[in-house]
């Protein structure tokens, strides 16, 4: 499948970060995004000429978890700093980025220091510098978030000390005449209180960068591109799941082309209670779009049913998936006369950004956990090409563009949900023991006791997982031997790392008895409490 044409914001001042493997390099990208700067990831082995194809108006470089004496540790691209002097670009290192630069322009980096980690005051060293602003005083404090091994030792020339961690570390310089800056903490967590603070000062001040990316120049411009790609005839087909992603762009791409766009919405057999209905009725009543409803859910069963091993059933709800999209393929080709050439998904920028391998590990990808079936798995012998309005965006930026499209919020803040669905959900055979019909009204429970207590935009996702165990329970004052549920919900800001939900014991003991009281079929209800890693968001 063909990309439709790459999607960037060059109208407006684009600010580069490079990542050297931090956790922390999205959270910088975002920060810079919520200062209303247009900001762009690329992996710290990116070459010069690919940093300049973006024309940055400043360039952070990211933390990491390497030191610079490391075999094989990343580093700056060759003939970074002529380019960054010739074209007067600011650059900012941060953490492993500060040390980057002191050691690739000649000042020691040293291990074995004293390592800090944690809340810590910055002492200033001068009165009045760039990164602190023109009225800081020397010795005055602020708290930030430091995290480092190793310590420079010796600054190269041209560049000043302004700031000294309370244990002496050299944490925050500056070369004003060469435009390089560095902090050894993170400016960009909100530990660090006046982090931002100094973000701005940066790109504002000393960069010169202008705060005018917007959500609704995005929307403006996004038409633009669907308009000039997809062209005055040519007809879109569009998956939707349910969930923001698809929902926000298929509306998007609606504006732009109207009702050559045609959307499908597929009853694989394995959603949530109701959850046809629900979704086509927000569909057409408040989104207004074209939406066909394909029922596959017998076959589906048919298909599914004695299948026990997690990633088989994948493959096959994957395989269906393709036969429906196929067939509706065919039926907009009998209903308009024209083939449809084109295809929307709702990739998100996590999902396109490269990230830095870890240094000597060879790797260029990570490895695959489980096979994700999305359109996203759709083969290249469907011959489309690709419509990617969101791929530039992250999750939080997608729910505001959605919300200036008058997307209903309480579509924008729904959980996300997986396109095998519950069939991932249920442990084993998903058509034993009535398990569907189980697990079905458990995590309605779940999710509505979720939605009274008022903690339900506090949550990444939940749901209920349908166990494949029986145990001994006492109902009614007889013996029973019934199924098992599991809950889990987390809290995440992209599903790639996650960490459990802290539900008070108020709520677990009225969920658990409500489950119980209304679902006679199960008799033990467990709450998962491990993060990811290990484990992984979804049980299978
Ligand atoms: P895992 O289980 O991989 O889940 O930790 C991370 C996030 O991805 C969702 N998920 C999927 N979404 N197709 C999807 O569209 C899939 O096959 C799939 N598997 C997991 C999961 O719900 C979580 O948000």
């Amino acid at each position: 499948m063909k990309r439709a044409r790459e999607t960037t914001a060059q109208a407006v001042d684009t600010v580069v970060v490079l990542d050297y493997g931090s956790q922390y390099t999205q959270l910088i990208a975002r920060r810079v995004r919520e200062l209303g700067a247009y900001s762009v990831l690329l992996p710290g082995d990116a070459d010069t000429a690919r940093i300049a194809s973006h024309a940055p108006r400043a360039i952070v470089l990211s933390g990491g978890p390497n030191s610079v004496h490391a075999e094989g540790a990343p580093s700056v691209p060759k003939e970074f700093f002529e380019y960054v002097e010739e074209r007067k670009i600011p650059v900012l290192g941060i953490c492993y980025g500060m040390q980057l630069l002191v050691h690739a322009l000649g000042g020691v980096v040293e291990s074995g220091g004293v390592a800090e980690y944690g809340r810590m005051p910055v002492v200033y060293q001068t009165n009045g510098s760039a990164l602190y602003g023109g009225k800081s005083q020397m010795g005055e404090k602020e708290q930030v978030w430091m995290s480092h091994g190793d310590e420079a030792t010796k600054l190269p020339a041209g560049f000043a000390c302004v700031g000294k961690s309370e244990g002496g570390a050299v944490v925050a310089v500056e070369d004003a005449a060469r435009n390089l800056y560095g902090l050894q903490y993170h400016p960009e967590v909100t530990h660090s209180e006046k982090g931002l603070d100094t973000l701005k000062r940066f790109l504002f001040d000393i960069a010169g960068v202008k705060a005018e990316w917007s959500m609704a120049n995005v929307l403006e411009e996004q038409i633009e591109i669907v308009k000039n790609a997809v062209g005055p005839d040519a007809h879109v087909i569009c998956a939707l799941s349910g969930g923001v992603d698809s929902a926000v762009a298929a509306t998007l791409v609606h504006k732009a082309i109207g009702d050559r766009l045609h959307c499908v919405f597929v009853d694989n057999g394995l959603l949530r209670f109701k959850e046809q209905e629900r979704v086509m009725e927000m569909f057409k009543n408040h989104l207004h779009l074209p939406v066909d409803c394909v029922d596959h859910s017998q076959q589906m069963l048919t298909r599914l049913a004695g299948v026990t091993d997690p990633e088989k059933k994948r493959k096959i709800i994957g395989g269906e998936f393709i036969e429906c999209f196929k067939n509706f393929k065919g039926e907009i080709e009998k209903r308009t006369g024209v083939r449809p050439t084109f295809l929307v998904q709702g990739t998100l920028y996590p999902d396109v950004i490269e990230s830095c391998p870890p240094p000597g590990s060879d790797q260029k990808h990570s490895h695959t956990i489980k096979s994700h079936h999305n359109v996203g798995g759709l083969p290249k012998e469907l011959g489309f090409e690709l419509v990617e309005p969101l791929r530039m965006l992250f999750k939080d930026e997608v729910r505001k563009l959605g919300a200036i499209m008058d997307v209903p919020r309480t579509f924008l803040a729904r959980h996300p949900f997986p396109g095998p669905g519950l069939g991932v959900r249920i442990l084993g055979d998903v058509t034993k023991d009535n398990a569907l019909d189980i697990l079905r009204r458990v995590d309605e429970v779940y999710i509505n006791t979720i939605r009274e207590f008022g903690i339900y935009d506090e949550i990444w996702q939940a749901f209920a997982v349908f166990l494949p165990i029986r145990s001994v329970g006492v109902q009614g004052d007889q013996r029973s031997h019934s199924h098992v549920v599991a809950l889990r919900a987390i809290t995440s800001s992209d599903g790639m790392t996650a960490d459990w939900y802290p539900f008070t014991v108020d709520f677990l003991k009225t969920v658990s008895t409500r489950i119980t009281n209304t679902v006679k079929e199960v008799n033990r209800v467990c709450y998962d409490v491990t993060s990811k890693p290990p484990a992984t968001v979804e049980w299978e």
